[in-house]
């Protein structure tokens, strides 16, 4: 009986020191949901938090310099995808990481993982919202400043992180640029499963939309500790995906079940300005109006002198 009894209470005391030895003591619902982080989590009631409801009659139009991207073209060598418990997450395993650097950033940033945020269904997910609007899935490419030399080092930092944060709209066609990545999450549906891709889809591929536009502000990490120290990145055009591609997002388990939504719903602005990129071509594009009036206006005097 003293044994059957040990038996039964063994494999809860290690599911149970899994998850206080990680700290993976938050989730999205109840007494472990968002409005409780800040009670083992100081800075998640700070000033500056993630997400936020980005307004755009309430931003500043400012002209960047180019954001570079480095290795974005190139196919990553070996990667691991990773369900996590709180969402599904893919890291490099083998090869150079991209960088970033320009644009509003002064360092440079090198890759250190993505993952992914959705909602129980398509009219919600993302984190960031835009004009209140909220879109299905929202993906962020977390980015660290070299100068600190690891992630971890660079969250005591204020410019420590870089999240390049891309959001999707639902498309009758599905999203090829997915395959290799949907199979894996058909592959670790399991908690803290994982499964590793050799040779995977370029992360220009991966995105693979006009990155010209894009909002950007200071703010948090939006998960625990959600450490202020990240210049987000949120672009404008959408990333079209199939309503069934983003279904497989809910299919994986958290420790309670399916993890059917995994957002942090919007924090205050504040103090904070948030600045918008001006895109290129709606620049050019006047520029030439311009231009075309200017010589239809000379044609004009010169054939009336004529
Ligand atoms: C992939 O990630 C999992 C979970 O973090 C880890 O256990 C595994 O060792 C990783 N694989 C490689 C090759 O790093
Ligand atoms: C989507 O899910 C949310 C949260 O469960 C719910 O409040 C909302 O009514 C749902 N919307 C639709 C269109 O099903
Ligand atoms: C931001 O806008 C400027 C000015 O139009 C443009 O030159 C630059 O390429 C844009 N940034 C990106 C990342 O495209
Ligand atoms: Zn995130």
């Amino acid at each position: 009986m003293l044994q059957c009894h040990n038996v039964l209470v063994l494999p809860f005391l290690v599911v149970f020191s899994i998850f206080s030895c990680n700290g993976q003591d938050f989730g999205y619902d109840g007494s472990e949901g968002p409005i409780h982080w800040g009670e083992k989590y100081q800075q998640c009631v700070g000033k500056h938090q993630s997400p936020i409801d980005i307004e755009s009659q309430n931003v500043i139009e400012k002209s960047f310099p180019p954001i570079v991207y480095d290795g974005f073209d190139q196919n990553l060598e070996q990667v691991n995808v990773t369900n996590n418990g709180h969402t599904v997450m893919l890291s490099i395993t083998k090869g150079e990481p991209p960088t970033v650097s320009g644009g509003p950033l002064s360092g440079t940033y090198a890759f250190t993982q993505l993952h992914f945020h959705w909602g129980q269904n398509d009219s919600l997910g993302s984190e960031n919202q835009i004009n209140h609007q909220s879109f299905p899935l929202e993906l962020h490419v977390v980015l660290y400043n070299i100068q600190y030399e690891t992630f971890k080092n660079a969250l005591d930092y204020e410019d420590g992180l870089v999240v390049l944060s891309f959001l999707y709209s639902v498309s009758h066609t599905s999203n090829s640029k997915y395959n290799q990545f949907e199979e894996a999450l058909d592959a670790v549906r399991d908690i803290l499963a994982s499964k590793e891709i050799d040779n995977f889809v370029s992360l220009d591929d991966f995105v693979g939309i006009d990155r010209g536009a894009y909002f950007t502000y200071a703010g948090s990490l939006t998960t625990p500790p959600c450490s202020e120290v990240v210049t987000w990145i949120e672009y404008q055009n959408t990333i079209p995906v199939s309503r069934e591609q983003i279904h497989n997002f809910r299919l994986l388990y958290s420790h309670e079940g399916h993890l059917t939504h995994n957002f942090r719903p919007v924090q205050e602005l504040h103090d904070r300005s948030i600045y918008f990129n001006r895109s290129d071509s709606v620049y050019s594009q006047n520029l030439n109006t311009v231009w075309a009036l200017v010589i239809v206006f000379l044609c004009d005097k010169i054939f009336n002198i004529i």
